[in-house]
């Protein structure tokens, strides 16, 4: 890949534009941006966009880089495929194609448009979708929706779609069959269609680009699935997508909140009758990636969920998760039993005021769970109990604690004394409910203590050189064994040792024309420095230092001591007598070393 083709993306491109289209970036400085990251779950911001060095750095789980490291990550790409999204979004055309670039990815989205393309023209052209526009009329779906919603029909044949996309289209059975579209015959070979008499809803990515689609069925027959979806496919993922959210994420940006419905049918109505910042979780409960993909636009989410159990068990579910990542939530409650579509064609200003009087998650709590027992029976105050404690456990703030303990209190009866043990039970146990608190996502990437300890010495070396010659005395390169680090290092002393001085500017200027990975890897280590340093006396960066360099070598040490004993048993197995005695004299100098740094 020429490598001025990625410098030339990267000079059009501004970090902090791009990374500001993903998430909310807050000034830090002359030059730097915070933000909540995108990549772990945390309360306050640790995530900085530098501008002057054009790099992202996140010192809660360590994760950094340039405008094509983020978009990699966010967008779950391989470097190809994020290469080619950036050079279209800088206007620069890429002389040489990489085969690799025109992958599987591309090839599944060109069918599932043709797909969608297809689904759609039957709908609105064929006179056998005639009963479909019927039922779409009579459910008040205006051909403008149509139109953007770019719903279709998919008709009743076995492979309507399949004969079309193959001798049409050009592509090949097993393709259609990754991008989901048709299922393989239960006797011989080939493939029926996926999707048959339905009417089809095409799903984008955040960037308007189809991926999937659900397909409602419309027959009489009730023993049917009511929709179906694309299975997983390398593009589409049904858990961490958001019906509706290409279209709504600059209204959620400008609300500065999103609404969460259930159903497609619910986020067309909601669109349609004007109120755009809406998407759907598509039936399931609110999931941890769905609830990353809306924080890239707002903090705020309003869930509105059926109130039959199902989706109160969803709506919890979701709470919880967004709780988890942080996330302000609300409950919308429908009068009546309705969906906000259902709800719509009667009033849509009752749809308006019911987003707009959404409940505190505490608030619904309450309400839902009183309207499901009967707090005058004793079994049923138990299972109210059982419900709200550890909801009320988990709330941080102690007078909100309060308040909730007292409401429980006064509406069970119950003396208030007997509530606040057993929330303190509860918060000291720390066991966690499973059902109020599932566990944190595990996604936060755990990062070897050394590998991070290193880094941040490295860091510290070059951003304040008086501190090098301290860190190139006790850190040996030896001592920082993973493989990035340690060429970074070692060209880092060497420069130190050839000029006897350091100046970062001639440092990263020699680097960048060798391995400019390895110098965008220095910026962030230096960005991450400074910021840590920031907040240190000189006095206390010393003492780092040393305590770092101890920690460092005794970590190495122990490694080695590893593997003598390995080659320790190896030569034992082999009863080689000697080699067994000059192991056992290292291994014994090696002790001692230990000891001194322990
Ligand atoms: P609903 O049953 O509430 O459907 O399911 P709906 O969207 O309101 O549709 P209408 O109004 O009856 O036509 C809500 C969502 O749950 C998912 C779909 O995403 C649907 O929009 N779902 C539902 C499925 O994935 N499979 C199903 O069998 C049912
Ligand atoms: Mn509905």
């Amino acid at each position: 890949m020429p490598q001025d083709n990625i410098e030339a993306i990267k000079q059009k491109l501004d970090i902090v534009e791009l990374i500001g289209e993903y998430i909310q970036l807050k000034p830090a400085g002359a030059n730097n941006f915070k933000a909540l990251c995108p990549f772990h779950g945390e309360k306050t911001p640790s995530f900085m966009v530098s501008k002057d060095k054009q790099i992202w750095h996140c010192f809660g789980c360590g994760e950094g880089g340039d405008v094509f490291g983020f978009v990699q990550k966010m967008e779950g790409m391989e470097f190809p495929e994020a290469l080619r999204h950036l050079a279209k979004k800088a206007g620069i055309q890429l002389q040489y194609q990489d085969p690799t670039i025109s992958n599987k990815k591309t090839l599944y989205q060109d069918i599932c448009r043709a797909a969608a393309e297809f689904y759609h023209a039957i709908l609105t052209d064929h006179p056998k979708a005639q009963p479909v526009r019927d039922y779409l009329e009579k459910r008040g779906v205006s051909t403008d929706s149509i139109e953007t919603w770019h719903l279709g029909y998919a008709p009743d044949g076995w492979d309507t779609l399949n004969n079309y996309l193959m001798q049409k289209k050009s592509f090949k059975a097993e393709d259609i069959f990754q991008a989901g579209l048709s299922v393989k015959k239960d006797r011989g070979d080939g493939y029926n269609d996926r999707f048959r008499k339905r009417l089809m809803f095409p799903i984008w990515d955040p960037h308007g680009t189809v991926i999937g689609f659900g397909g409602r069925w419309l027959g009489p027959e009730k023993e049917v699935a009511k929709y179906i979806n694309t299975p997983q496919t390398l593009i589409y993922n049904k858990s961490a997508t958001l019906y509706g959210i290409d279209k709504a994420k600059q209204e959620i940006k400008k609300e500065k909140f999103a609404v969460i419905v259930e159903g497609y049918m619910d986020v067309l109505a909601s669109h349609q009758a004007g109120v755009t910042n809406v998407v759907a979780a598509s039936g399931t409960a609110l999931t941890p990636d769905q609830v990353r993909l809306v924080k890239r636009f707002t903090t705020d989410v309003r869930l509105a969920f059926d109130q039959d159990l199902a989706g109160d068990t969803a709506a919890k579910r979701g709470i919880t998760v967004a709780w988890q990542e942080d996330l302000t939530t609300k409950v919308i409650t429908i009068p009546e039993g309705k969906d906000p579509d259902e709800l719509m064609q009667k009033d849509v200003q009752a749809w308006k005021d019911a987003i707009a009087n959404a409940q505190s998650i505490m608030e619904y709590y309450f309400t839902s769970t009183f309207n499901q027992y009967d707090s005058t029976n004793v079994e049923d105050k138990k299972k109210i109990a059982k419900v709200l404690l550890p909801v009320i456990a988990l709330l941080a703030d102690p007078i909100e604690q309060t308040h909730y303990i007292q409401k429980l209190a006064e509406s069970l009866r119950v003396e208030e004394s007997v509530i606040r043990d057993k929330v303190r039970q509860l918060s000291s146990a720390d066991t966690g409910d499973t059902t109020a608190t599932p566990e944190r996502s595990t996604s936060t990437p755990v990062i070897d203590r050394s590998v991070k300890l290193g880094e941040r010495l490295v860091g510290f070396a070059m951003e304040r050189p008086t501190l090098l010659p301290q860190i190139i005395e006790q850190v040996l390169p030896a001592y920082i064994m993973e493989t990035k680090l340690h060429t970074l290092y070692k060209r880092l002393s060497d420069y130190y040792n050839e000029n006897q001085q350091f100046d970062y500017q001639g440092f990263i200027t020699a680097l960048r024309q060798e391995d400019p990975t390895a110098a965008t890897y220095a910026d962030v280590l230096t960005l991450a420095a400074g910021q840590s340093l920031g907040e240190l006396t000189d006095n206390e960066a010393e003492h780092e230092v040393i305590y770092g360099a101890q920690s460092l070598k005794r970590h190495y040490i122990q490694k080695q001591l590893k593997d003598i004993e390995q080659q320790m048993r190896l030569a034992e197995s082999r009863g080689d007598a000697d080699v067994l005695e000059q192991l056992s004299h290292t291994f014994a100098d090696l002790t001692a070393e230990l000891r001194q740094v322990s």
